[in-house]
C-alpha cells in the first residue's frame, strides 16, 4: 500500500539509472544503438550530460550489456559507475540489474531513464523528481503527445484522469488502437524507492515481446494502490526517443536546430544556418560568422570576427579572432590565430599551428607544422614535421620530404626565408634564415643564413638541327 511519508525538501539519497542494455534491433546495424552519433556524440552523451546537470542526483548507473565494451569507450567523461545486465529480458529487468547497487547506496529516490532519448533536458529530469517528491508518489513518469505514436507505449486514463496504464505498442487491442491514444510514455520515470521495491520482483513476461516491463510497474502501482502520476509535456520533442536511423537524424536535426537558435541569440552570425551543423561542445563566440554548409565538430571553437565560409569542417580546431577560413577548408586539431587566412580548398592537419597573420592558401596540406608571425604559404604544398620562420615564404608546389619510409623528420626554415616553387626540402633539413632557395632544388643539406641555394642544372641550349645528328625531327 502507498506508504504515508512526510513531504521531504531534498532529504535522502537520490540515484539515476541509465538504460543503456539494448542492441536497438530498429537500427538494423551491430553497434549498439546507444553509441550512435548525433553532432559526432554517442548518443548516450547527451543523456549523461542532462543527467549530470541536474543538482540532486548523488549516483548514477548505466544498465550495459549488448555490446558492452563499446558502449562504455563511448562514455567518455561519464563519472558514473556501470552495471551488467547480462541478458536484455527487457526494460524492467535492466532496472533490476542495477537494483541492488541502487539499494546498497541508500537511495530513496530513483531516476531511470532510457538511454535512446538524446534530446532530454535536465529541467525536466529534476521537474519530474522534485514533482513526486512534493506529491510524495511512489512512481512518477513523463509522458508526450504524439500525432503518429506507433511504436511507444501508450498512458491510459481513468475518466478522471489518473493513469491507469501502460501499454505496449505491440500489446494494444484492436480498440485501443483505434481508439486514437496519443498520450505516450517518455521513459523517463522516477520512482520511490521503499515503496516501488515491492513490484521489482512481479514483473511478468506475459506479453507479446516475452519481457519483463519497467511499464508494468505502472500496473502493478496502481492495482496496489500507491500513488502513480504521469506529468504531461505535451508535444516537448526533448523526449522523443531513438529507435530507427530515421529517428536518429530527425532528432540530431532538432539538436541542430536548438544549438544554432542559442548562438544566434548569443551574437553568432549564422547563415544558412539549417545547414551549420556545430557541436554542443564548441565554443562560437559572439561576433563571429559561420556560412553553411559547414561543420564544427568536437571542442573547437571559434572566435569573435572569425569567419568560416560555406563547406568548411573543423574538428577540434581553434580559429582566433578576425581570422579567416575560407571555402571547401578541413582542419583537424590545429589552431589558427588572430588575422590568419586559411584557404580556400586548406587542409590543415592535427598539430597544425598558424601564428597571428599567417597564410594558407589552396591545396596546402600541413601537419605538425608551425607557421610563424606572418609566414605565407599559399599555393600547392605539403609541409609536414615543419618549423617555418615569421615572414617566411613556401613557394607553389614545395614538399617537404619527411619521411624516410621509417621514420619522420623535421624542417626548419628560418625566418624570412625565401623557398622558390617547386623545391623538394629533404628532411632532417634547415633553411637558414633570409636565405633563399631556388625554384625546382631539392635541397638534402643544410642552408646557412642569407645563403642561395639551388640545385637544379644549369639550363643548356642546344640549337635544334644539332639534335639527333643534325637531322632534324618532324
Ligand atoms: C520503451 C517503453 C515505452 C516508451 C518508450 C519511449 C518499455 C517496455 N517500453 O519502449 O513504453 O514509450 O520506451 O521511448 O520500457 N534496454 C535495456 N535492457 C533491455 C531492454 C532495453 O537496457 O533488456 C534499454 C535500451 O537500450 C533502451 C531503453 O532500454 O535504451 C529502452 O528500450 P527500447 O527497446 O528502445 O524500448 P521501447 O520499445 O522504445
Ligand atoms: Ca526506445
Amino acid at each position: 500500500m502507498h506508504t504515508i511519508r512526510e513531504a521531504d525538501n531534498g532529504a535522502g539519497v537520490t540515484g539515476a539509472v541509465v538504460l543503456a542494455a539494448g542492441k536497438g534491433t530498429r537500427m538494423k546495424t551491430e553497434q549498439p544503438k546507444v553509441v550512435h552519433e548525433l553532432l559526432r556524440l554517442p548518443m548516450l552523451w547527451y543523456v549523461h550530460r542532462a543527467l549530470g546537470a541536474v543538482v540532486d542526483i548523488d549516483r548514477q548507473w548505466t544498465v550495459v550489456g549488448y555490446g558492452r565494451e563499446r558502449v562504455r569507450q563511448a562514455c567518455i567523461g561519464y563519472g558514473g559507475h556501470f552495471v551488467h545486465q547480462k541478458r536484455q529480458l527487457g526494460t524492467g529487468h535492466a532496472v533490476a540489474a542495477a537494483w541492488p547497487d541502487v539499494r546498497r547506496a541508500g537511495c530513496e529516490w530513483c531516476l531511470v531513464v532510457n538511454g535512446d532519448a538524446p534530446l532530454i533536458r535536465a529541467e525536466a529530469l529534476s521537474g519530474l523528481v522534485q514533482s513526486c517528491r512534493e506529491n510524495s508518489a511512489s512512481l512518477g513518469f513523463l509522458s508526450i503527445e504524439l500525432d503518429e505514436p506507433d511504436g511507444y507505449g501508450r498512458v491510459i486514463r481513468r475518466t478522471d484522469g489518473t493513469v491507469r496504464a501502460v501499454v505496449e505498442d505491440k500489446d494494444l487491442s484492436p480498440a485501443q488502437r483505434e481508439s486514437g491514444l496519443n498520450e505516450v510514455n517518455a521513459g523517463v520515470y522516477c520512482l520511490h524507492v521503499p515503496s516501488m521495491e515491492p513490484y521489482l520482483n512481479q514483473l511478468s513476461q506475459n506479453n507479446a515481446q516475452g519481457e519483463y516491463y519497467i511499464t508494468e510497474l505502472v500496473d502493478l502501482g496502481v492495482n496496489n494502490g500507491e500513488l502513480v502520476v504521469a506529468s504531461n509535456a505535451g508535444r516537448d520533442s526533448s523526449l522523443l526517443g531513438v529507435n530507427s536511423p530515421a529517428e536518429l537524424v530527425a532528432c540530431e536535426s532538432l539538436l541542430q536546430k536548438r544549438i544554432n537558435s542559442e548562438l544566434l541569440n548569443s551574437g553568432v552570425v549564422l547563415r544558412n544556418s539549417d545547414q551549420v551543423r556545430i557541436s554542443p561542445l564548441a565554443g562560437i563566440q559572439p561576433g563571429a560568422e559561420i556560412t553553411g554548409p559547414s561543420e564544427i565538430y568536437g571542442a573547437s571553437t571559434v572566435a569573435s570576427q572569425a569567419w568560416i565560409s560555406s563547406h568548411t569542417w573543423l574538428q577540434d580546431a581553434h580559429i582566433g579572432p578576425k581570422a579567416r577560413v575560407l571555402e571547401f577548408s578541413h582542419l583537424e586539431q590545429a589552431r589558427v590565430e588572430a588575422g590568419c587566412q586559411v584557404g580556400p580548398y586548406a587542409r590543415l592537419r592535427p598539430g597544425t599551428e598558424l601564428k597571428a597573420g599567417a597564410k594558407v592558401g589552396n591545396f596546402v596540406e600541413l601537419k605538425k607544422a608551425v607557421l610563424d608571425q606572418g609566414a605565407k604559404a599559399n599555393h600547392l604544398s605539403y609541409i609536414g614535421d615543419a618549423h617555418v620562420g615569421a615572414e617566411a615564404n613556401i613557394g607553389a608546389g614545395t614538399i617537404t620530404c619527411n619521411y624516410d619510409g621509417k621514420a619522420k623528420h623535421q624542417t626548419v626554415i628560418g625566418p624570412k626565408a625565401f623557398i622558390g616553387s617547386n623545391t623538394a626540402l629533404v628532411a632532417p633539413v634547415r633553411i637558414g634564415k633570409e636565405s633563399l632557395v631556388g625554384a625546382g632544388s631539392t635541397i638534402s643539406k643544410d642552408v646557412p643564413d642569407n645563403t642561395l641555394a639551388v640545385t637544379r642544372a644549369a639550363q643548356r641550349h642546344v640549337p635544334r638541327r644539332k639534335l639527333r645528328g643534325g637531322d632534324e625531327e618532324n
